[in-house]
């Protein structure tokens, strides 16, 4: 059996890349594994330092991922911010981690340009918070999309150096997980990149959209002028419009579009038209449970409740000893 966690940064709702890179293989898990699902609300305040809401968007993913199927009395769901023993082990681990190595990740990076006003050091150390969220379970899987590969490959780095600084076998190496899949990224409609909540609203479908919102975002997605000769490889905006058909339609359908497709005798409005009727069967029973659920504050807080004192018991063992394998001992 092996300990898995995930997590999502509460920073608007969720789409489909977060349900297909992180969700749809974790709700197999959580019946064979020792799972735990957080919502990374700390994580949210590097982008987003004074959010006008941020309760309500806890509250707003804490429901979808109830929604997409995480049953919390099998696996343990919980809000980071309830696990202050996360914050504890993040400044343990910041006391051996490295500027240099923090400025080489991507996404630091990437968030250093996009705001360039708040390069703050939670951006910067925003690996070794990670590394604490899933090593303050011992987590050995991490199921994740494609892009945090790089911040798994952090947490190993962590892990291993405290093993080795403190000669102790304490920490697993963890992996980004797909269940024996290979690691996931869900295009957005706009014709290039992943789909992000942050980006353009157009560009998402999220879990709570209306049917005729998937339809009209679908029908706006991005394509090209046709192929004009038999076989011709995709460009970026078509494959990427295939890519989401894999993941919501049946195989047959995918075949099909991709014969026309190669026999130059596809249409882009019949290829979107049945895309959306597959994305809006798909997330209709998810939209429901959502609006059930959002009606349900009694159940909202038991299992908020219930999910904060299962990670503590995980938590206050890990911290408890690694603060004894560093050397802050009692007094007797
Ligand atoms: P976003 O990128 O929309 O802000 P997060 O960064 O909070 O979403 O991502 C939460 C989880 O969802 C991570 O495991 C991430 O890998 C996964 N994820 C997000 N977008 C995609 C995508 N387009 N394809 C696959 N997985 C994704
Ligand atoms: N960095 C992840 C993202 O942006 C969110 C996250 C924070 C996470 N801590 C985690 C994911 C721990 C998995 C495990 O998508």
């Amino acid at each position: 059996m092996s300990i898995v966690l995930s997590g999502i940064r509460p920073t608007g709702n969720l789409h489909l890349g977060n349900y297909f890179g992180a969700l749809k293989n974790f709700k197999k898990m959580q019946h064979e594994n020792e799972c735990y699902f957080f919502i990374a609300d700390y994580h949210s305040l590097t982008t987003h330092p004074t959010p006008d809401d941020l309760h309500g968007n806890v509250r707003q993913v804490l429901i979808e991922y109830l929604a997409a199927g995480i049953d919390p009395e099998t696996a343990t769901l919980y809000i980071q911010s309830d696990l202050p023993e996360t914050a504890e082990l993040y400044l343990l681990f910041n006391m051996n981690a490295y500027k240099g190595e923090l400025e080489r990740v991507t996404t630091f990076k990437d968030k250093a340009r996009k705001q360039p006003d708040n390069v703050n050091a939670g951006l910067l150390t925003y690996p070794s918070l990670m590394a604490a969220d899933i090593l303050i379970h011992r987590a050995h899987k991490v199921p994740v999309g494609k892009d945090q590969e790089q911040h798994l490959e952090m947490t190993r780095t962590f892990a291993k150096r405290f093993n080795r600084l403190y000669k102790v076998d304490f920490f697993p190496e963890p992996v980004a997980y797909n269940f024996g899949e290979e690691l996931i990224k869900i295009p957005g409609l706009d014709g290039s990149g992943k789909m992000s909540k942050s980006d353009d609203e157009n560009s998402a479908i999220f879990l709570a959209d209306e049917p005729k919102v998937i339809s009209k975002k679908v029908m706006k997605a991005v394509t090209d002028a046709g192929p004009t000769k038999m076989n011709s490889p995709k460009s970026e905006p078509v494959e990427n419009l295939f890519s989401l058909m894999k993941a919501v339609s049946e195989p047959e359908t995918v075949q099909y579009f991709n014969d026309l497709y190669n026999k130059c005798e596809i249409r882009y409005g019949d290829l979107k038209k049945k895309l959306a009727e597959d994305i809006i069967t798909f997330i209709e029973p998810i939209r429901e449970r959502i609006k059930e659920i959002s009606a349900n504050d009694a159940y909202i807080k038991k299992v908020v409740k219930m999910g904060k004192e299962k990670a503590h018991i995980s938590g206050s063992k890990t911290i408890k000893e690694v603060r004894e394998i560093i050397g802050f001992r009692e007094f007797n």
